[in-house]
């Protein structure tokens, strides 16, 4: 990743690259050997999580291809992970960042996310639930979580601190007391989704946006039978056949021409080679935009749990839930 169009500069100077591999649903026993083929085909950014329970593998990778004496140089590295939402509580903060640095073993992340805005139930259990099934919510402010996050950055623990899943207001929200600016926000974002207002919104404010699930997310749970697959958009396939690319590569170029930044997860090597190769073909203004009109404001990504034997929207009942608003 050495061309200037290949990375995205973040408000305090720091590169991120483009295109990261994305770990989200990546299975113990496959995602370290997808993050050791991913850096050896030139990916230098790799997204995690706490929530995504994978960490203590990908950190197993990390140690066998990560040092001066390794394929990778740390400082050549952008690593992200986030905050969960039972940790919200600005005691649990510090905490629960160095969990995720002795999982992933690195001393320091590069971007520390704020999962969510809203909270549930501090603890250890990742999906706190009353007896009914529903989430057991808290309702410490991101406000405050905000301001622990700060003191990372402080200590040097992480380079910036950014959010995932707030709206323009929560974000504004943020900035307005904050003493470390948000860097990034993390959203689900693709043609369904495209986001228009609030990359604008986030541009303005000195913010980066990373998409999620930027394929569609075909392997997750609580899928609609009816649901539109972004991979078999006729627009897609066409423009694809055009450069003589795949679709899943149509979809990503669009995203870092409009310097986005985009985190499709495989595990698969085909597909990690070919989604880092989208640096070698570009579309036209026109073709960006054709892309752009197929938004309808889709989104996969709306975390459900079983209530009564059926699926019910997990954290819509918060007040801190980001969807409610139109961006
Ligand atoms: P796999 O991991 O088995 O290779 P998203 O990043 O939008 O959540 O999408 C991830 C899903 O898309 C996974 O099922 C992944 O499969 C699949 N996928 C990743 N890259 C490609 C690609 N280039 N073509 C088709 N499917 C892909």
């Amino acid at each position: 990743m050495s061309s200037e169009s290949n990375y995205a500069l973040l408000h305090n100077g720091q590169k991120m690259p483009l295109v990261g591999l994305g770990t989200w649903k990546s299975e113990a026993g496959q995602v370290k050997d997808a993050i050791k083929y991913a850096l050896s085909v030139g990916y230098r950014h790799i997204d995690c999580a706490t929530a995504y329970s994978n960490e203590a593998e990908v950190g197993e990778a990390f140690l066998e291809t990560v040092g001066d004496d390794k394929i990778v140089k740390r400082e050549e590295l952008f690593v992200t992970s986030k905050l969960w939402n039972t940790k919200h509580h600005p005691e649990d903060v510090e905490p629960a960042l160095k969990k995720s640095l002795d999982d992933l073993k690195l001393d320091f992340l590069d971007l520390y996310l704020m999962h969510w805005p809203h909270a549930f139930k501090r603890g250890d259990n990742l999906f706190p639930k009353n007896p009914d099934g529903t989430m057991r919510y808290d309702y410490i402010h991101y406000k405050e979580t905000w301001k622990a996050m700060e003191k990372l950055v402080a200590k040097g623990l992480v380079k910036s601190i950014g959010l995932s899943n707030f709206n323009s207001h929560q974000i504004d929200d943020v900035i307005s007391i904050a003493s470390v600016k948000p860097a990034v926000l993390q959203v689900e974002c693709h043609p369904y989704l495209a986001q228009n207002e609030l990359i604008a919104h986030c541009n303005h404010r000195g913010l980066v946006v990373t998409a999620y699930s930027p394929l569609g997310s075909p392997d997750r749970m609580w899928k609609h039978p009816d649901e539109p697959v972004l991979l078999e958009e006729t627009i897609i396939k066409k423009l694809a056949e055009k450069y003589s690319k795949s679709p899943a590569q149509l979809l990503l170029r669009w995203q870092v021409q409009r310097k986005v930044a985009v985190i499709p997860k495989s595990v698969t090597p085909a597909r990690i080679l070919q989604n880092f190769q989208v640096f070698d073909f570009s579309l036209t203004e026109e073709e960006m935009r054709s892309i752009g009109n197929l938004n309808k404001n889709w989104r996969y990504i709306v975390p459900m749990v079983m209530v009564d034997g059926k699926p019910v929207a997990r954290d819509a009942g918060h007040p801190l839930y980001p969807f409610n608003e139109p961006y």
